[in-house]
């Protein structure tokens, strides 16, 4: 990190200004975080009153039992306030010395502005810099990078990184095959170079652009605006192939695990606890035998929440450290793939 230093100089009677920059190399830490869940519950049984579905295929082919559904008055700004209030008031952090926000989320307030912007003024921020970051299932991991970049630049001191979703605006109640999956939800953290707490040790995110349409909301962009045809015909709904999803899940988020061991010189046996993106339960265990990593080590909270696209990880993470499930000097690793295809993640010294 290169921080600037300024101090002022008598010489030959004469005042001069002499800046310099200094190296500093300080890890990002995690201040604080928190976390929302709107207060429906969907339960499987209710949504095979909606679709031809059962709990039992539900949870046996997913491990998800229900999912939260946001009201129609809540938009994604509404969930992150909640969760970003809770990550400041964990970071004891003012909401005046937050310098910029990061809002990760495929299911934005609107096209545009971005939700992030939203959020700065639902939250009272400064007339700090604001960005959205889509990265899908991984635009939480993504943010982190990101943030943990600026944050070396020394011209940010404290980030507030959000992942956030309203899933349920984007699903098609008719389609049994997408709409059982996902839920809605938001997480945040503080980040900053000072004070005290978990330390972002390094981050590995990569994509592969080859196959949108294995997962993507077709219609509402620049390449098919909205139209009546579009209405019609559904596009404007999430679509997935989702057994192609599988696969490349297991094999990129075991793969994005693995280079990023290597880049640290760090074995598997050495991470203590893994949070993996909440999409599937049989991904998970698929993911545990590949590493093998005991499911004892996982912590997964998609039977209660669905996917929750970039908002799982946050949701998972805030989860664990509330009920005390990290102890200080342990080392973790978040891992998310979603919609891109994307895949990121992280380690962290607890
Ligand atoms: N209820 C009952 N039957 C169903 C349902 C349902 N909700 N959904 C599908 N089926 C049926 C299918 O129609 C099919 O019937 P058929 O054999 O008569 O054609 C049968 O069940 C099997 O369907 P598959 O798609 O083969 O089921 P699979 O075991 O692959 O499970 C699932 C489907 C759960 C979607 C799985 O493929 C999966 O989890 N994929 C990954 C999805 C994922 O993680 N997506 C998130 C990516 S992250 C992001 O960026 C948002």
């Amino acid at each position: 990190m290169l921080q600037m230093t300024s101090c002022v100089l008598f010489r030959n009677g004469r005042i001069r200004r002499i800046t310099s920059f200094m190296a500093i190399s300080s890890k990002t830490k995690i201040l604080g975080v928190g976390s929302y869940s709107p207060t429906r519950r969907l339960s499987n049984d209710e949504l095979s009153k909606i679709v031809e579905t059962s709990d039992d295929w539900i949870s046996s082919r997913t491990g998800i039992r229900e999912r939260r559904i946001a009201s129609e008055a809540e938009a994604t700004s509404d969930l992150s306030l909640i969760a970003a209030k809770r990550a400041l008031e964990d970071a004891q952090i003012s909401p005046e010395d937050i310098d910029l926000v990061l809002v990760a989320t495929i299911t934005p307030d609107m096209a545009f502005p971005s939700t992030a912007c939203i959020l700065q003024h639902k939250l009272g921020l400064r007339k700090v810099a604001c960005f959205d970051l889509e990265a899908a299932c991984s635009g939480f991991l993504y943010a982190l990078d990101v943030a943990d970049a600026m944050l070396s630049t020394g011209r940010y001191k404290n980030v507030l990184v959000v992942g956030a979703e309203k899933m349920s605006s984007i699903m098609d109640w008719e389609d049994r095959t997408t709409c059982v999956l996902f839920g809605d939800g938001a997480g945040a953290a503080v980040l900053s170079k000072e004070g005290t707490g978990s330390e972002l040790l390094g981050f590995y995110c990569g994509a592969d652009g080859a196959t949108p349409s294995l997962l993507y909301q077709p219609a509402g962009g620049s390449a098919r605006p909205a139209s009546s045809e579009t209405l019609e015909t559904r596009q404007h709904y999430l679509k997935m192939n989702g057994r192609e999803i599988f696969k490349s899940a297991v094999r990129v988020m075991e793969s994005s695990c693995r280079h990023l061991l290597d880049k640290h010189n760090l074995k598997i046996t050495q991470i203590d606890h893994v949070i993996p993106h909440q999409a599937n339960m049989r991904i998970v265990e698929s993911l545990s035998k590949r590493l093998e990593i005991p499911m004892d080590n996982f912590y997964c909270n998609l039977d209660r929440y669905g996917n929750t696209s970039a908002a799982s990880i946050p949701l998972a993470l805030d989860e664990a450290v509330k009920a005390d499930k990290f102890k200080k000097g342990q080392l973790g690793l978040l891992v998310a793939f979603g919609a891109g295809l994307t895949w990121a993640s992280s380690l962290i010294r607890f």
